[in-house]
């Protein structure tokens, strides 16, 4: 039914290629989705791989030929090239970004700040749904301009503002990635980035006391989580919000596939899928982020734990489609290669498992004076291993890897 099995021959993981069709507004495509496991988990990954009819679309090519051909496309070996790899000069201080406009990461810092002063402030605003929706617009440029600055500044740039708005921030830049690679028109992204953006505003203050908590928490608090998506609808709707694709993101972000989420218990074609991009970049940016009482997973974890762990409350084609727009190594992973140099994931490379790395730590394990761009599809230069940034030992400004736009 459209999937193979090939050894990848880099990470001692049986790679499982799966090719799927995913019609959306009446526009056929297809779509590599490249789901991994070891083999004692490729039992349990095959159980969940979506098999069934998708909000009313046939999740599989129906056509077992063209299912064939496309398989043989997808699993091919990229090309192993044997040139020299070039060392590729680190942009310098007198570089400047383009004047037309500010750095891709700066306008991202920017529109976290404003979102932080409307979200607390949200009852003096005299045109609150204005100035969320202006913020919103601004973030979706900057991710326009920058998606891989974007992507990599959920994992490097965790230091910028509080949890509770960065998370917001972080869940938008996904949510609004994955809602573009399945072809939504403009305004529809725009309710789902600001639906992204205000998902919490009914419990900020009791979000940032959380995420640093140890201890269980109690029944009360308990009910003020289970009661944040309707608070924070009617905190909206007292504002002046009157976009119903925006508030029922906000009412619904944490309903579930299986019918297990809340306030409603809703389940499958019952939870419109604006809302389930969000909750599948809630719970991934939650994931490798960073908290006071435990360390951010890596990206290859969080995936991993969405595929697997929350198999039953996660739309699997919608995670599919995230490891489509962000590889199964995202931008601003740090790795190591075959090689013995440690870089981090700069961007797209031949194929969704073999990123372009920026390498900044030489086969000596001493620091380059100026990174080199690797092509992980060449032999010698695979990716072994995501590290963290404390294994890798390594500390980077964003700049020195993308450049100007990523200059805070
Ligand atoms: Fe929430």
């Amino acid at each position: 039914m459209g999937q193979t099995l090939v050894d990848d021959g880099r990470h001692g993981l049986l790679m499982m290629k799966t090719v799927s069709s995913y019609r959306h507004r009446a526009r056929n495509c297809l779509m590599e989705t490249t789901f991994f496991a070891k083999i004692s988990q490729f039992q349990q990954i095959d159980e969940i791989l979506p098999t069934r009819p998708y909000n009313g679309v046939q999740g599989f090519l129906p056509d077992p030929a063209v299912s064939a051909v496309a398989i043989s496309v997808l699993t091919m070996r990229p090309e192993r090239k044997t040139m020299e790899q070039r060392p590729i000069e680190m942009p310098d201080e007198t570089t400047v970004a383009p004047p037309s406009r500010q750095p891709v990461l700066r306008r991202i810092n920017e529109a976290q700040r404003a979102l932080e002063y409307l979200l607390f402030n949200v009852d003096r605003e005299a045109d609150a749904q204005a100035r969320f929706l202006d913020v919103a617009g601004k973030l979706i440029a900057a991710v326009e301009d920058g998606p891989d600055i974007a992507l990599a500044a959920i994992l490097h740039n965790q230091d910028e503002g509080s949890y509770a708005v960065r998370h917001c921030i972080d869940t938008a830049v996904v949510a609004m990635l994955v809602a573009r690679a399945l072809d939504k028109l403009p305004h529809q992204i725009l309710a789902i980035v600001a639906g992204a953006l205000t998902m919490n505003i009914g419990m900020l203050h009791k979000h940032e006391q959380l995420q640093g908590r140890l201890n269980a928490i109690s029944n009360d608090e308990l009910a003020a989580i289970h009661a944040h998506p309707q608070e924070g609808v009617d905190i909206l709707r007292r504002a002046g919000i009157t976009d119903e694709e925006w508030l029922d993101c906000v009412l619904l972000h944490h309903e579930n596939e299986d019918g297990s989420g809340y306030p409603f218990g809703r389940s499958g074609d019952d939870i419109p899928l604006n809302v389930k991009i969000i909750a599948l970049a809630d719970r991934y940016c939650a994931r490798v982020s960073s908290r006071s009482y435990r360390r951010s997973l890596l990206p290859i974890e969080a995936l991993r734990d969405i595929l697997l762990a929350d198999h039953q409350i996660v739309d699997p084609m919608l995670t599919a489609c995230f490891i489509r727009v962000a590889g199964m190594y995202p931008t601003g992973a740090v790795v190591r290669l075959a090689s013995g140099e440690i870089g981090v994931v700069a961007g797209k490379g031949s194929d969704s498992t073999a990123p372009a790395v920026q390498v900044l730590v030489g086969v000596d394990g001493v620091l380059l004076a100026a990174p080199l761009r690797r092509d992980t599809g060449v032999a010698g230069f695979g990716v072994r291993e995501m590290l963290s940034g404390e294994q890798a030992g390594v500390r980077f400004r964003m700049w020195q890897v993308w450049g100007e736009d990523a200059r805070a």
